[in-house]
């Protein structure tokens, strides 16, 4: 159950106001809109949201305003609230796995008209319960791994090449207009994975000797998480394009995007609280088992900064270690974060570049739950600090 705790000016403004002793996402809408724009004003193509990566409602309104109207659902969860909230959305199934009776439904209750497999009897599958006429079957391919990429999501789903090419041709025989998809991993710091991986495509079409009706070249695109630099957006739609170009495909074929990470993360951070300091470790509210799972799983270094109501606090810095609120000891995130050394009891921590793969991930575990929101119309801490 999300817990809506209104609109703020600011970060600051939420602590006066609530003092919260729980954790609360801070998500900045006009933030999400603005990437969302710039985004969709790059990309040479159609870009859906990966609806995974952040599904909080407000998340989703924001992005809306933004201009997106596709989204990327793998789940039928995910189309029955991106459908049911938005009238003239389009929802793609982008999982090559689906039980029979998910696909049924999301083909005559929602009316999804495209679905990614990467088996021969996943096709089958998809042909029995939605039929072919007037379906889009999208082929995912396992491309190589990309070099410097923080999960290779290659690993669990994508037909090999050879086999990518049979099945595009078994689905055009069986009458459905056939696309080809791939993941070059998420947070992919090189954009030549996206060319290479067109490349490869390229093969696969000759090979099938099938023309596509669209290319979906995933998600992946990284967040400027400040711990290592990520190349420009712009480069990215340049490897694209490049790759695009070499394919020689019909003016008509659809190309689509599906970002997550890009789009969100930097749309919302998180206030937490100290409930105790001893010496340099700090107890906070929050952890790997809530918003923070993915600083233990892929090691991401968000920024931190402290917010004290009563006075000023210490212009020297010391690093600390943050641990999380359940019993259990792998709840510390990994590294230290450098906070004023007189940082206590009571101040709150808000860590910035929270909005992706962290509500989404986050479990009940000991009765911790972060659940509550609010809107802030500030700059976000890292952009600030620029
Ligand atoms: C099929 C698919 N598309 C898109 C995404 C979004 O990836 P990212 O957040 O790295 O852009 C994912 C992430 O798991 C995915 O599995």
């Amino acid at each position: 159950m999300a817990i809506d705790k209104g609109k703020f000016s600011d970060v600051t403004a939420v602590a006066e106001a609530l003092r919260p002793s729980y954790p609360v996402y801070c998500m900045r809408p006009d933030v999400l809109a603005a990437s969302a724009r710039r985004f969709i004003s790059q990309f040479p193509g159609t870009v859906l949201y990966a609806v995974k990566c952040n599904p909080h409602p407000l998340v989703l309104s924001a992005l809306y305003k933004g201009g997106i109207r596709h989204f990327d659902t793998a789940s039928l969860p995910e189309i029955a609230q991106i459908t049911d909230g938005f009238e003239d959305a389009h929802t793609y199934f982008m999982h090559p796995v689906k039980a029979r009776a998910v696909i049924k439904s999301a083909y005559k209750v929602y009316g999804v008209r495209h679905f990614v497999v990467d088996h021969r009897d996943e096709l089958d599958k998809v042909a029995e319960e939605a039929g072919t006429q007037g379906n889009t079957i999208i082929v995912r391919v396992n491309t190589p791994p990309a070099d410097d990429t923080l999960y290779h999501l290659a690993a669990k789903f994508g037909a090999a090449p050879d086999d990518a090419a049979e099945l595009m041709r078994a689905a055009a025989a069986r009458g459905c207009a056939v696309g080809l998809a791939f993941h070059v991993g998420s947070q992919c710091r090189s954009p030549e994975a996206y060319s290479n991986a067109l490349a490869l495509l390229g093969g696969i079409i000759d090979q099938a000797g099938v023309d596509p009706v669209c290319i979906d070249v995933g998600g992946g695109f990284p967040a400027a998480y400040g711990d290592r630099p990520v190349p420009e957006l712009g480069a990215y739609m340049e490897a694209i394009r490049r790759g695009l170009k070499s394919l020689k495909l019909k003016p008509t074929v659809d190309v689509f995007a599906e970002p997550g990470r890009a789009l969100v993360a930097h749309g919302c951070s998180l206030l937490t609280q100290v409930q105790l300091r001893k010496d340099n470790r700090l107890y906070i509210n929050d952890g790997i088992y809530g918003s923070l799972s993915e600083m233990a799983t892929v090691a991401i270094r968000l920024p931190a900064r402290v917010i004290r109501l009563d006075g000023p606090v210490s212009e020297t810095m010391a690093e600390f270690a943050l641990n999380g609120p359940t019993c259990d000891s792998l709840d510390v995130l990994p590294g230290t974060f450098a906070l004023p050394d007189d940082v206590r009891e009571g101040d709150w921590i808000e860590i910035d570049q929270v909005g992706a793969y962290s509500n989404a991930l986050a479990t009940r575990f000991n009765g911790f739950h972060p659940e509550t929101f609010v809107q802030v119309f500030d700059a976000p801490p890292a952009v600030a600090a620029a």
